[in-house]
């Protein structure tokens, strides 16, 4: 199974396998993350799934929609690698990914 580098706000990074189908937002929910609030379920309203993202892997993401660029708007956590985790399908291309979990807002 593809893998996932998930770095917590206090910097301590973990590997955890995904499962096919999954969004990063569930990789990181179901692995107990519990810093990732991800409050709306995955349905792009709350940005608490917000995560910085490799920036080696920006390229290879899904495009913002406008929804999720509005989300990120109001995070004073906002960098040019910002994404919402639940936006984002984990797929075999992504093996290796690292994201970070953006300070809470
Ligand atoms: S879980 Fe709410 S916007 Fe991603």
């Amino acid at each position: 199974m593809p893998k996932l580098i998930v770095v917590t706000r206090d910097g301590n990074e973990t590997e955890v396998e995904v499962a096919s189908g999954l969004t990063v937002m569930e990789a990181i929910r179901d692995n107990g993350f519990d810093e990732l609030l991800a409050l709306c379920g995955g349905c792009c309203s709350c940005a608490t799934c917000h995560v910085h993202v490799d920036p080696a892997f920006l390229d290879q993401l899904p495009a913002m929609s406008e929804d999720e660029d509005d989300l990120l708007e109001s995070s004073d956590h906002r960098a040019a690698n910002s994404r919402l985790s639940c936006q984002l399908p984990f797929t075999e291309q992504l093996d290796g990914l690292k994201v970070t979990i953006a300070p809470e807002d």
